[in-house]
């Protein structure tokens, strides 16, 4: 199954944004996506780490059912049962005090930005900057794109949002060297997703803590990748002990549908009428099915199965890293990379696809794994099989 960036008639009225392979998915269950010529194969992208519950969960496709009979969408300026339940239970299971919905990470993380300066400006005398990250992903929208930290994203539509200093992951001083008078607040991925599954430390969420603290600025975790399970507690925060101030999540909190959550600490929740909204902020549509996820997911069962297969998943691509010679595991939960020491992931990724099984070249030298939160014990020992498998083809060419 070649990757295709050449347009085939089918596919030349969507804009070539990506290389995509040319095969065309038509269904999912569970762990398994098949495409229209009946191939089945193992999914560890899951939707890029958003299909909680593997694809067509009946959990999703009741909620959707219950819900598209009574009201799909009243109006972002009317309140509904959903959107009041989905807000309270999340306040009630994370300790944060208000939320706005949103459908895309970008977008919560956009509000996030937002709230900020308008912090800055209520109580900080007018502050706006925000110190980000190298190699960091928040999303891309112009604002987001300029937090982010992805080489070659300065270059690519300018002029830049301004207002962001760049630091370095688990390095305080580059930190305290992006610091300045008008500083108003730290965002960062507590795992960086994106970068490889590059894990902040401890120690360094303790010190951006205490920092934040000592300097008046707000903690804010982009957590649209490490929260709602992923990385094996029902926040990433939870999983490192060290709480921020503003917290967004995306992903997996809708397994599926597009629904996003700005989640803020009651001293800095300073949004006015007008400030934010959006025609989708908060359907009770995608609402009801985030609930129906959530209440499935944050259960201390639920919690501890990811870790099991965490565990397996990850002792797995130990073994095989020492068994092909290749190089570093790092993760959490179920977000994990493989280091390979060579610039051949998308190789592995073909390799994989053709042997089916779907994964994600994170960067060129490394992989991604991102399976369903509810794997079972035997698709975990199938993926490793499968990786193994197309790891000694590479190695015999
Ligand atoms: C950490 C993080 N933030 C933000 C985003 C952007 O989310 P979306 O693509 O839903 O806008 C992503 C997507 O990969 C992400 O991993």
């Amino acid at each position: 199954m070649p990757t295709t960036t050449a347009p085939d008639a089918q596919f030349q009225h969507l804009m070539p944004v990506t290389a995509r392979p040319a095969s065309i998915f038509v269904r999912g269950q569970g762990a398994w996506l098949w495409d229209e010529a009946g191939r089945r194969y193992l999914d560890w992208l899951q939707g890029w780490a958003v299909n909680s519950l593997g694809h067509s969960p009946e959990l999703i496709s009741r909620a959707l059912q219950e819900q598209s009979t009574r009201l799909l969408t009243p109006s972002p300026a009317l309140y509904n049962l959903p959107a009041l339940r989905l807000a309270s239970r999340l306040c009630e299971l994370s300790g944060f005090d208000q939320v706005f919905f949103g459908s895309t990470g970008a977008e919560a993380n956009e509000g996030a930005i937002k709230l900020a300066r308008k912090w800055g400006r209520v109580a900080r005398g007018g502050a706006f900057e925000i110190v980000t990250f190298a190699d960091a992903f928040h999303g891309r929208n112009l604002a987001t794109m300029a937090a982010s930290g992805k080489a070659g994203w300065d270059a690519l539509f300018p002029p830049n949002v301004p207002g962001f200093a760049k630091a370095r992951l688990n390095d305080l001083d580059s930190v305290l060297a992006a610091l300045s008078p008008r500083s108003v607040a730290i965002l960062l991925e507590p795992v960086q997703g994106e970068a490889g599954v590059r894990p902040a430390t401890p120690e360094f969420l303790r010190a951006l803590r205490r920092l934040c603290d000592e300097r008046g600025l707000l903690l804010m975790f982009d957590e649209v990748q490490t929260g709602c399970a992923r990385l094996g507690e029902l926040f990433g925060f939870q999983h490192f002990g060290v709480e921020p101030d503003v917290m967004t999540l995306g992903k997996g909190l809708g397994g599926g549908v597009p629904i996003s959550a700005l989640l803020a600490k009651a001293h800095c929740s300073v949004f006015e009428h007008g400030d934010q909204g959006g025609t989708y902020a908060g359907n009770p549509l995608m609402c009801a099915v985030a609930l129906a996820v959530l209440e499935q997911i944050g259960t201390p069962e639920f919690l501890a199965g990811v870790r099991e297969r965490g565990a397996q998943l990850s002792q797995g691509l130990r073994e095989l890293s020492r068994r092909h010679g290749l190089g570093e595991v790092r993760g959490a939960g179920l977000l994990w990379a493989l280091e390979l020491g060579r610039d051949e992931a998308a190789a592995v990724v073909e390799r994989c696809r053709e042997l089916g099984l779907l994964l994600n070249a994170a960067r060129p030298h490394c992989l991604r794994f991102m399976p369903r939160l509810d794997s079972s014990e035997p698709e975990i020992a199938e993926g490793m099989r499968l990786l193994d498998q197309a790891l000694a083809q590479g190695a015999a060419h």
